[in-house]
């Protein structure tokens, strides 16, 4: 019986060690400790024994007893812990955690920006393709195939006739085609040219303006484009119209805003001119009014292109325009 309650021992500890789940331990413990377990049945049988070896047998048994129940108390507690642990782990009292929602990328809040502040000046938002006719890129703005003015965007042809747009510009005479004036519109947009650099991505974004009635004047051009950039940039913004040229527009005039890094005193960002240049602009050409099948006699129009990156850079203070679009989540989170 000595060797029977050893062996039991053995048997039960070694159960023990294996025990994940408490239903389990519960099982263990009815079947030895229970009423009708085996070490109960064990003990029954202490009768069966010669008086002499009772009380020796009873001891051990009381003893084997003692220690199973402890070592179930001792599982039962680093279940508890075990329990604990996973609760903790899943704490329901912890606020929820919020799935991140976007917003709009800076380059589309700048757009937005300018487009607002023509809108309020009466001007229409229009959109229109980005994959482009040459004639509508090129042609219908004055600059027939073997025009040098070409050199300067270059871009991705598509095919002969088909290229990615090099600037908004196409967008005047795709609304002059089917509008009678008055026009006045805003076109902003994606735009491409070959060029990657600190300052250049091959896709830009541009914001075109056009306005065409009777008796539009140079000065209308001025009026409006210093309002834009008050607007834009503070009252106290000023700006100078530099001669330039397009072939769609004459005269025409680029116009700069003072550095709004040094006030004009000359610095890295505005290359110590002390100024900044922020659209093209000048008087629609004529030559643009006859393909459009406008009479030039009796109507006008200025027409302006921004870049829209180039205005983001201005306002944040960035140098790198490649930082928009790199889509580093950091960099986006600041606007
Ligand atoms: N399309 C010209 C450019 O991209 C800008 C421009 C637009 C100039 C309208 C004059 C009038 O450089």
């Amino acid at each position: 019986m000595k060797d029977e309650l050893l062996e039991l021992k053995t048997r039960v500890l070694k159960k023990l060690e294996s025990v994940a789940e408490r239903s389990d331990l519960e099982k263990l413990r009815q079947s030895y400790l229970g009423r009708k377990g085996f070490l109960t049945l064990l003990l029954k049988r202490l009768e069966e024994l010669p008086k002499e070896q009772r009380p020796a047998i009873g001891r051990l048994a009381n003893q084997v007893k003692e220690e199973l129940t402890e070592e179930f108390q001792s599982v039962s507690d680093s279940l508890t812990r075990k329990d604990a642990k996973e609760v903790s782990a899943l704490d329901i009292t912890l606020p929820g955690r919020r799935t991140p929602t976007g917003h709009l990328h800076p380059i589309t809040q700048i757009t937005e920006e300018i487009c607002t502040i023509f809108v309020k000046l009466g001007f229409q938002v229009v959109q229109g393709p980005e994959v482009e006719l040459d004639y509508y890129n090129f042609e219908a703005l004055n600059m027939p195939k073997d025009h040098p003015a070409r050199d300067m965007q270059d871009t991705f042809y598509i095919s002969d006739n088909v290229v990615l747009r090099t600037h908004t510009s196409p967008m005047q005479i795709r609304i002059m085609e089917n509008t009678s004036p008055p026009v006045s519109i805003v076109a902003p947009g994606k735009v491409y040219r070959p060029d990657s650099d600190i300052s250049h991505t091959p896709m830009f974004h541009q914001v075109e303006g056009l306005l065409v009635d009777k008796g539009v004047s140079f000065g209308d051009l001025k009026g409006t484009l210093t309002t834009f950039a008050h607007q834009m940039f503070g009252p106290d913004t000023d700006l100078r119209f530099r001669p330039s040229f397009f072939p769609f527009t004459e005269p025409s005039a680029e116009v700069d805003i003072r550095c709004v890094v040094c006030q004009g005193k000359g610095c890295r960002v505005c290359s110590h001119t002390g100024w900044l240049e922020i659209l093209g602009s000048g008087m629609v050409d004529p030559e643009v009014f006859k393909i459009v099948g406008y009479d030039v006699e009796s109507i006008s129009g200025f027409a302006f292109g921004m870049g829209v990156e180039r205005i983001a850079m201005l306002k944040s203070g960035l140098d790198d325009i490649r930082l928009f679009f790199e889509n580093d989540i950091r960099f986006l989170q600041q606007f």
